[in-house]
């Protein structure tokens, strides 16, 4: 057991590898008590949470609301659209109005990596990175991990292959210093355009060929192609990418047979997962959902009691 003594949490990178298994930990506690018939518990009773979301999300917005409630805290919900944004306020501003009104946790996602820090360094209120640019997103990875260590029972020694979009990916990007950070091998998988070789200096293996980890991977996490955050094309159609990259029947036959599918969510249908895989009893997705609610009750309870330390 550790001291949890951040008020933040932005970024994977920063974390330690005991105070991931801690998240992890305080996170299968707070799974237990979704299993009970009263699964509201006071641990937040009297605080404030505003869920700040400046790029579109459901399963990460709404599962920090879910949260949040269960926690017993207030919520509130700032869309871009309907914010002083629009007119120009500023991010600093919008947050330390947001403070003036005495929030006690900001959940912010947004398009610019660096957005949750900035606010981070400048409230006294708690910050949660919900996924910032190109960046971090934190809880993903930690929710991707939980799934793993629930369904395989470890993490060290496993090998992973991360498939897709990986540049542009945030999700990537945390699951690779949390997994690494906890003993697990990582084959990045995709073009060489959106994966390139780069990867390797963070201490995983990259390859262009997908047919390289399929018969040895115990997880294949499989990652959407980002177009909105991509300014040019990284390859020639989708259809190629689905042919060169894509889990079809065919593939997912190869893997082992109690190997992990996954993905993040939202989903492409036949682009980079065959629609009746992602539906398969092999496929997890529905799953880290789930346990997404467990993790973020964790990062709640455990960011909001550190403040003031
Ligand atoms: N995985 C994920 O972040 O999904 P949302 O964009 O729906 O939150």
């Amino acid at each position: 057991m550790i001291a949890w003594n951040r008020k933040d949490l932005v970024a994977l990178e920063e974390l330690t590898p005991a105070e991931i298994t801690h998240i992890l930990d305080t996170a299968a506690a707070f799974k237990q008590v979704g299993t009970r018939d009263i699964k509201k518990v006071p641990s937040l009773r009297g605080k404030t949470l505003v869920n700040f979301f400046v790029e579109p999300s459901t399963r990460t917005r709404i599962s920090f609301e879910l949260a949040a409630v269960r926690l017993s805290a207030d919520v509130v919900n700032i869309s871009v659209s309907t914010s002083s944004l629009t007119k120009g306020e500023t991010l600093k501003d919008t947050a330390l109005n947001l403070q003036a009104l005495h929030s006690d946790i900001i959940v912010l996602r947004h398009s610019s990596a660096g957005a949750a820090q900035f606010l981070a360094e400048r409230l006294a209120a708690s910050v949660i990175n919900a996924g910032d640019g190109s960046h971090e997103h934190p809880t993903q990875a930690l929710l991707d991990t939980f799934t793993i260590r629930e369904k395989l029972g470890k993490l060290e020694g496993l090998h992973v292959a991360i498939i897709g979009d990986i540049l542009f990916s945030r999700v990537a990007r945390s699951n690779i210093h949390a997994l690494l950070k906890l003993g697990a091998r990582i084959t990045l998988v995709g073009p060489s355009t959106l994966v390139p070789r780069e990867f390797e200096k963070m201490g995983v293996a990259v390859t262009h060929r997908i047919d390289d980890i399929l018969e040895d991977a115990d997880v294949v996490n499989l990652l959407r192609i980002q177009h909105e955050r991509q300014r040019q094309e990284y390859f020639p159609s989708l259809g190629e990418y689905t042919a060169l990259f894509g889990l079809t029947k065919e593939r997912a036959a190869r893997l082992k047979p109690n190997a992990l599918i996954m993905h993040p969510g939202p989903i492409n249908r036949g682009v980079e997962i065959d629609s009746d895989i992602a539906d398969s009893g092999r496929s997890v997705i529905l799953d880290q959902v789930t346990n997404g609610l467990a993790v973020r009750m964790a990062v709640l309870y455990l960011c909001a009691g550190a403040r003031g330390k």
